[in-house]
């Protein structure tokens, strides 16, 4: 079988660590909070779960069946089933998604970096917001300090990913990812515990829908593909190699659990924290790095604490930025024919290139605006809110509309050898087919007005 002579997965456990150590990372623990305090609090968190539900499964499970069933990366994946089609375009939005990702994924994966090496100089945990947040912006703005630390995550991310799959992406998350659960738990509770945190909890209880915008309802979408890491063929690739026998829902829904879990509970880490020491709740994306050192403060040996929390955020986000950067290196290697190592190479350089425009775009750039935005805030945007929804309606259409229904339901039923029931093959086809791709039309045409329903 093609099994032995491309790279897989070594066991069940191994393919969901790796697709769920793809989904969590920075955006669950840095994006979600921000996100949250941007938009309004609960009617945000309410649609985010809506989407999460009612497209994401759906466009994981769609993700999952291309890649397995073609066994390539998204371009060689698309092109065998739908040779030299316009579906190829799925193919370019991925390449580009991911390196438009990467490219500010890294530099925040470069503060956490720096935050570990904070976190062990004792003046570091104070209760002081304004000495926090001058401290976060006399870093973030130095211009050479993060972009070498943003270079020094995309280096580590680029070694990894050079081991390969097996040695490199199952070996690292599978003791971390259960120790980073419980200390964003514990962090929840002291956040909830603290006096004013009442504030925080109805922010994030009581939903109050007159905020909802078209614009609330797009950042929602994206966040739930972002968190999820759909629509960019992440999952097609890692789906391609999953073993033939494995259970496809078991790891979808599994993942999506676990990424929802752990966003909800960094919410309940950061929101409560964030009214109970009077931070305004739409700081963006320094939110978090002001807030939790302040929550460290508060507890018995904060420092320990803080230094394993952005030590294993740090593995978070490799795992999840190693699953990005697959993504353009199987595209180079199987479809340019470039070895393994000078693939990893170009994709470094290009990504080093423009992370360190969204990096120095914090700083120095911050006057240099494309479309109003900084290059920071442009590839999150155009990434999240746009590439994302457009590859994920591509997938789910291609699925729906031009994969053989025996070969969808073939790959679903992992060859026939779990009972898959044809009522529910046809439910879930119908809203791969139908439900997934009007909902997330709608959601897009709305928020460029020519729609207009909310
Ligand atoms: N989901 C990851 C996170 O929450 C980031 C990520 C990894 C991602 N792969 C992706 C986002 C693919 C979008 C698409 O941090």
């Amino acid at each position: 079988m093609s099994q032995t002579t491309r790279d897989g997965f070594g066991s069940r456990f191994g393919v969901l660590v790796a697709v769920a150590g793809s989904a969590v990372g920075l955006g669950n623990l840095w994006r979600f909070p921000y996100m949250v305090g941007n938009n309004g609090g609960a009617a945000f968190i309410l649609l985010y779960l809506f989407f999460v539900i009612l497209l994401c499964l759906p466009i994981m499970f769609s993700e999952f069946v291309i890649g397995r069933r073609a066994q390539a990366n998204v371009f060689g994946a698309v092109n065998s089933i739908a040779p030299k089609s316009g579906w190829l375009s799925i193919g370019i939005i991925s390449v580009v998604a991911s390196i438009s990702i990467m490219s500010f994924y890294s530099v925040v994966g470069g503060w956490t970096l720096e935050y570990v090496f904070k976190s062990f100089s004792p003046s570091f945990l104070t209760s002081n917001s304004d000495s926090l947040s001058d401290q976060f912006s006399n870093f973030s703005q130095r211009g050479l300090l993060p972009v070498i630390m943003h270079l020094l995550f995309l280096l580590i991310s680029a070694l990894i990913v050079v081991a390969g799959v097996k040695n490199g992406i199952e070996k690292y998350s599978k003791i971390l990812m259960p120790m980073l659960f419980v200390l964003v738990i514990l962090l929840a509770i002291r956040s909830l515990t603290l006096p004013g945190a009442s504030e925080g909890v109805k922010f994030l209880l009581y939903p109050d829908f007159s905020k909802i915008t078209s614009q609330t309802v797009l950042a929602a979408l994206g966040q739930a593909f972002f968190s999820l890491s759909l629509g960019m063929g992440c999952i097609i690739t890692y789906g391609s190699y999953v073993n033939k026998k494995e259970n496809l829902f078991k790891i979808s829904f599994m993942s999506a659990i676990a990424d929802t879990g752990f966003a909800i509970i960094a919410g309940l880490a950061v929101v409560p924290a964030v009214f109970a020491f009077g931070i305004s709740p739409d700081q963006g994306p320094s939110l978090v790095f002001i807030t939790l050192p302040q929550i460290f403060a508060q507890l018995p040996f904060g420092n320990i604490i803080a230094i394993s929390f952005f030590f294993i955020l740090l593995i978070a986000a490799l795992t999840s930025s190693i699953s990005l950067l697959e993504v353009v290196v199987a595209y180079f290697t199987e479809e340019l024919k470039i070895s393994r190592k000078n693939s990893v190479i170009i994709t470094f350089i290009i990504i080093g290139f423009f992370g360190t425009l969204s990096s120095l775009s914090i700083g120095p750039l911050k006057n240099i605006l494309l479309f109003n935005k900084t290059f920071f805030d442009l590839f999150d945007y155009t990434s999240s809110n746009i590439l994302l929804p457009i590859g994920g309606l591509l997938v789910v259409l291609f699925v729906g509309w031009k994969m053989k229904k025996e070969d969808v339901f073939d790959e679903l039923s992992s060859g026939g050898s779990i009972s898959l029931n044809k009522k529910i093959f046809g439910a879930i086809l119908f809203v791969i087919k139908f439900m997934a791709p009007i909902a997330i039309s709608i959601v897009l045409l709305n928020s460029i007005g020519i729609i207009k329903l909310f």
